[in-house]
C-alpha cells in the first residue's frame, strides 16, 4: 500500500441512508417482482446489497439473492480492463429478472461483463444498480439503471469500497489522498 490518508467525507452515513431509501423505492416501482434475482458483485457490494434488500419486505419484494466474485483490479487503484470470475453464482437464471448490484461504476468493464454473462445464461432482463458512478473513467459504454450518487474522478473508500481490501467497514464514503502525511 502506498502512503495515504483518508480525509474528506464525500457522503455521510445519513446521506447514504436517505439515498438508499429512495433507490429501494425506484427498484420496487420498476422491477418485475415475480422472478427477481438480486446479484451482488463481491466484495464491494456486500453492504449496499444488504441495505437495499432490507427495505424490500415493505414493498412485498422477495427476491432470490446471489453473489458473484469478479476481479478486474489488482491491489492498485486502476482498472486492468480484463475481468475474471473468482467465484460464480449458484442460482438458475433462466427467465429471471436480474438486478446486478455493485459498489461503483468506474471503467464499466466489471458491470458490462456481469450483464452480458447473466443474459447469456438466460436471464429475461438484467438491470444494474450502483452506489457510485465515476463517469469520467468510463471506457465501456454502459449506464446504470439505478445510481446512488455521481462521484468525481477520485479514489474513494467506505460503505463496502476498499483500498487494498481495507476501509470497507466505514459507514460513510471518503476520499483517499495519496502521499506522505503533511502534518
Ligand atoms: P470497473 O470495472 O473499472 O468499472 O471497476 C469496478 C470496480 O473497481 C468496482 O467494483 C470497485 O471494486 C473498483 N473501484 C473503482 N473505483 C474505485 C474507487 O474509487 N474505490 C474503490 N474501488 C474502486
Ligand atoms: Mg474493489
Amino acid at each position: 500500500m502506498r502512503p495515504h490518508h483518508i480525509r474528506d467525507i464525500l457522503f455521510t452515513r445519513e446521506q447514504i441512508e436517505q439515498r438508499v431509501k429512495t433507490l429501494i423505492e425506484e427498484i420496487a416501482g420498476s422491477c418485475e417482482a415475480e422472478n427477481l434475482v438480486m446479484i451482488g458483485i463481491l466484495r464491494g457490494s456486500f453492504i449496499f446489497l444488504a441495505d437495499l434488500v432490507r427495505g424490500f419486505e415493505q414493498h412485498d419484494l422477495h427476491p432470490r439473492i446471489d453473489f458473484i466474485t469478479l476481479a478486474s483490479y489488482g491491489s492498485g487503484t486502476e482498472s486492468s480492463g480484463s475481468v475474471r470470475i473468482l467465484h460464480d453464482t449458484n442460482e438458475n437464471l433462466a427467465g429471471a429478472d436480474v438486478v446486478v448490484v455493485d459498489d461503483i461504476l468506474d471503467s464499466g468493464c466489471t458491470l458490462s461483463f456481469a450483464k452480458d454473462l447473466f443474459l447469456k445464461r438466460g436471464a429475461r432482463s438484467v438491470r444494474t444498480c450502483v452506489m457510485l458512478d465515476k463517469q469520467a473513467k468510463r471506457t465501456v459504454e454502459i449506464k446504470a439503471d439505478y445510481t446512488g450518487f455521481p462521484v468525481e474522478d477520485v479514489f474513494v473508500v467506505g460503505y463496502g469500497l476498499d483500498y487494498d481490501n481495507r476501509y470497507r467497514e466505514l459507514p460513510h464514503i471518503a476520499e483517499v489522498t495519496f502521499g506522505e502525511q503533511d502534518r
